[in-house]
């Protein structure tokens, strides 16, 4: 969204650019900091050359500090918490299946480095067809040396008016547990995603 949002303001500097003056833009559109040269560069600058040199500056500036600029700064945000619920159990048996039809794959990251976590411990737990908890669909696994994991399951029911879900508890060394929820799409066979670990 933001992408196209500055998008739009880039198209419309090279169109306006050239026509002499940067007077009459909708300069409020732009951040404050940007907008303000815009207009110190109508006072000293007239000529369409140098206008448009203007204009590539601004274009330069905006995709520099724009969100898709940083995305590399946000990929490894810790993964959102969510709900444990009331059905958790500790010491779900090592396996790699709890039935078939939804593959859930990923890497358990560090929030702090983005590095992977080899060794941390996923276990995951769902409602059975019936829309009941049982052993049958808890399981656990310990992340690869590159922090990689895979389990597959069946597909989790709707009950009691949730979506369907596959909760997932993560422990790893020197860092916080997370227990979040899974949601995939109705019709998808598989999920991949990464789980992003606070530091202690
Ligand atoms: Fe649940």
């Amino acid at each position: 969204m933001y992408d196209h949002h500055y998008m739009a303001q880039i198209g419309c500097c090279v169109v306006t650019g050239g026509d002499g003056s940067f007077e009459g833009m909708a300069a409020g559109s732009f951040p404050a900091g940007i907008s303000k040269a815009m207009h110190s560069g109508s006072e000293f600058f007239r000529g369409d050359t140098m206008n448009h040199l203007i204009c590539i500056t601004l274009v330069t500036s905006l995709l520099f500090f724009s969100p898709a600029a940083s995305m590399a700064q946000t990929k490894c945000s810790p993964t959102a918490s969510d709900a444990e619920g009331p059905f958790y159990k500790a010491g779900a048996p090592i396996r790699e299946n709890t039935g078939r039809g939804l593959a859930i794959n990923g890497t358990v990251r560090s929030a702090s480095s983005c590095t992977p976590i080899p060794g941390a411990r996923v276990e995951w737990w769902l409602a059975n067809a019936q829309g009941n908890y049982d052993d049958e669909h808890r399981g656990a696994l310990v992340t690869a040396e590159d922090g990689g994991f895979r389990f597959e399951t069946d597909f989790p029911p709707a009950y009691f008016g949730r979506p369907p879900h596959v909760h997932v508890k993560v422990f790893a060394p020197g860092h916080r547990t997370l227990t979040t929820q899974i949601y995939p799409e109705k019709g998808a066979t598989s999920v991949t995603l990464a789980l992003v670990l606070l530091a202690d």
